[in-house]
């Protein structure tokens, strides 16, 4: 069985991926995670005993450390989800997005082309560095503008979308200048089981669920493009499989929604699933000062990754939606874990300067 060495894998989509991997036997996995707020090690209990599962707490930017797990574990390939990945965090201290996503990608590379260029030819052959970016590249779409494609121009808004830009700028120049067999996959809003609540999908459930304001910045008209997370890992585990090296695929869930119609959807499955007597969830529903900078429209064109690969996601967006807030219906002890003093912190320095608490 092949090994990957799966980084930011106790964030929410890495988490999915190694279940998923672990369940399916897509290979062994070792997992390289800094540990920071957005991480929950309890995503992955079930893997204890599992003799092909590793943990490793670390920095993506160590270069030593590294090193180290590469010459110790000799890979196949390298899937890189680490990163900082909320928006609204990067607009108000950007510092870690650039260590992180910029810098920490920069060393990823340069050790995975020292490790990649010892290995025997048939290793070299095989081997893969795959990089996790995002549709927020692309910049922002007008209403009729025609859905992202591969060939979009980069037109990064916010500070994390401009440090993704330039981690995928750095993964294609060592695909071009020194041959690394890089993919990157480009993805929209996923949503799925084991989110982080500072995200619109989980938040608006979980605030729902304690009967507090449901924040909707701006005029809520702004528009994602939703993709179930499982579908997700499959996309990525069919582009390490069978993609030509250096290629680059756009992958979404087809599913362009406004975030209010998101919002209301989400109190509409709650008024079945967990009916209040007194009031309807959409009730709580509330209007606040806008994101800075807030790209209007995300669409995503998949038809790349369906003509190479066959790929299309499964999940329709309510089926999805119902599954996910069932999911944290059932995992209510999930909830309170993250729901820390970090968090509460998180939630008041995000909302209160928006005119609205919803810290306990
Ligand atoms: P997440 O914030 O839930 O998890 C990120 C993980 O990376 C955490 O476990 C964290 O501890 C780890 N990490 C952060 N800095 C690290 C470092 N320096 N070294 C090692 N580990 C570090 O993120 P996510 O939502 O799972 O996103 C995963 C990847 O997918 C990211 O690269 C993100 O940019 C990209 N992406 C996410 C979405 C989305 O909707 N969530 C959409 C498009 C792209
Ligand atoms: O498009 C892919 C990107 O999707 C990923 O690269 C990012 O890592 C991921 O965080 C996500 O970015 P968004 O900014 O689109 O996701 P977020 O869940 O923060 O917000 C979704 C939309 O909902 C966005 O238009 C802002 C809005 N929103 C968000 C929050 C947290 C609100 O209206 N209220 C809120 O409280």
């Amino acid at each position: 069985m092949q090994t990957f060495l799966v980084t930011g894998g106790v964030g929410f989509i890495g988490s999915n991926f190694i279940l998923k991997a672990r369940k399916q036997k897509w290979a062994n996995i070792i997992n390289l995670d800094k540990l920071t707020y957005a991480s929950n090690p309890h995503n992955l209990a079930e893997l204890q005993g599992d003799n092909g599962y590793k943990f490793v707490q670390g920095d993506i930017a160590d270069s030593r450390l590294i090193q180290d797990l590469l010459a110790k574990h000799q890979p196949d390939a390298i899937i890189n989800f680490a990163a900082e990945s909320h928006v609204d965090r990067s607009i108000i201290s950007p510092e870690n997005f650039i260590q992180t996503n910029v810098v920490g990608t920069f060393n990823l590379l340069e050790a995975s082309k020292n490790y990649w260029n010892q290995l025997s030819p048939q290793q070299g052959k095989t081997f893969r560095f795959l990089h996790i970016s995002t549709d927020e590249v692309y910049g922002s779409l007008e209403p009729s503008a025609s859905a992202f494609r591969e060939d979009t121009p980069y037109n990064p808004n916010s500070p994390y979308a401009a440090s993704k830009a330039s981690s995928d700028h750095l993964v294609r120049a060592y695909q071009h200048t020194y041959g690394l067999p890089t993919l990157t996959t480009n993805c929209s809003n996923n949503y799925g089981s084991y989110q982080f609540p500072e995200k619109l999908i989980p938040l608006m459930i979980i605030n729902a669920l304690n009967g507090k304001q449901l924040p909707i910045y701006g005029d809520g008209q702004n528009i994602r493009d939703w993709l179930y997370v499982e579908d997700h890992c499959e996309a990525i585990y069919l582009v390490l499989q069978q993609s030509e090296i250096g290629q680059t695929y756009n992958i979404g869930g087809n599913n362009e929604l406004a975030n209010i119609t998101v919002v209301e959807q989400i109190c509409t499955i709650l008024d079945e699933l967990v009916p209040k007597s007194n009031f309807k969830y959409s009730s709580l529903i509330t209007y606040i000062k806008d994101r800075p900078g807030h790209d209007r429209r995300y669409a995503v064109d998949c038809s790349k990754i369906k003509h190479d690969l066959g790929w299309e996601p499964k999940e329709n967006f309510a089926s999805g939606l119902t599954k996910t807030i069932q999911w944290y219906l059932n995992n209510t002890a999930w909830i309170e874990q993250i729901q820390s003093g970090t968090y509460q912190n998180w939630i008041r320095q995000n909302y209160e300067n928006r005119k609205i608490s919803l810290s306990t």
